[in-house]
């Protein structure tokens, strides 16, 4: 099965972007746009968080953004789950279920109660999103597990990647919370980043771009995050405009394995630039 990612776009790529933090991807971003190195606009940006200082980057560049309170939703759904707004035909179990086939190993539990609370900040999400009209949306530096209910509404129709995502590790390496945490204290001579397309597992979607710098015995984790860093904000909108440029084709393979089992994995083709 072959699933083609946008085409070429006649017009600039609209893009909405979340944060929950600095927002240094998010301003290496503004910046490729205005410098016309990526042919995009950021129509909105969406926090969880009001005291994310990338909200105050967006306002100078003059883009809307809006705060979806996540701490506040999710403790309402623990405490007044019959208040918390549940659109009407989401199946929770057949959610976790599409976690679980990608991550056999997390607890059924855990995971219902998280999807469960995730959800209702995830109907806020959309409502505000529904108000621009957007092609992708970037993930920069935002805090929080999106649940496959969240990921299909976005991915219409159904099949399409339209969600991407940063990560401070060169993945499959390090996935969750603390890429670069890790791979200093696992001892890495190596350290990267990686963006990818979404998925329903953590940070396991198809990879798109990955960059990657040695580290020194001198290097501490505050010089890995700065050098990470760094290539993050080189990385990211060249990614963007690969999909802008329509060069960007997530395939199944299958893989066969030596024991006659096989695997099958999506991954992402970088075609060519059309002349
Ligand atoms: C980056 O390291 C990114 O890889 C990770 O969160 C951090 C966000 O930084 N997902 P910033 O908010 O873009 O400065």
């Amino acid at each position: 099965m072959v699933v083609i990612c946008l085409g070429a776009m006649k017009t600039k790529l609209n893009i909405g972007v979340l944060i929950s933090g600095g927002g240094s991807n998010l301003q290496a971003i503004i910046e490729a746009c205005e410098q016309g190195q990526l042919d995009a606009n950021i129509v909105f940006v969406g926090s969880d968080n009001a005291a994310a200082k990338g909200l105050e980057r967006a306002a100078k560049h003059g883009i809307p953004s809006f705060v979806v309170d996540y701490a506040a939703i999710i403790r309402k759904s623990k405490h007044h789950p019959s208040e918390a707004g549940y659109p009407q035909r989401v199946d929770i179990d057949q959610l976790v279920a599409k976690i679980l086939a990608k991550q056999s190993n997390l607890d059924p539990q855990k995971l219902t109660s998280m999807v469960r609370s995730r959800i209702p900040a995830e109907v806020d999400l959309l409502k505000q999103m529904a108000s621009y009209s957007f092609d992708l949306l970037i993930l920069a530096g935002f805090m929080r597990t999106l649940t496959p209910y969240f990921i299909d509404s976005i991915n219409q129709p159904h099949g399409t990647h339209k969600i991407m995502n940063i990560h401070p590790a060169l993945l499959p390496a390090f996935p969750g919370l603390d890429g670069y945490g890790d791979t200093v204290q696992y001892g890495c001579k190596v350290g990267g980043c990686t963006v990818h397309f979404i998925d329903y597992g953590e940070d396991t979607g198809p990879i798109i771009g990955q960059a990657a710098f040695p580290i020194a015995e001198s290097d501490d984790l505050d010089t890995v995050r700065k050098k990470g860093l760094s290539l993050e904000w080189q990385l990211y909108p060249k990614c963007i405009q690969y999909l802008a440029e329509g060069r960007l084709r997530v395939v199944e393979r299958i893989y066969r394995l030596k024991n006659g089992s096989t695997i099958k994995r999506k991954i992402v083709d970088i075609l060519p630039k059309k002349r």
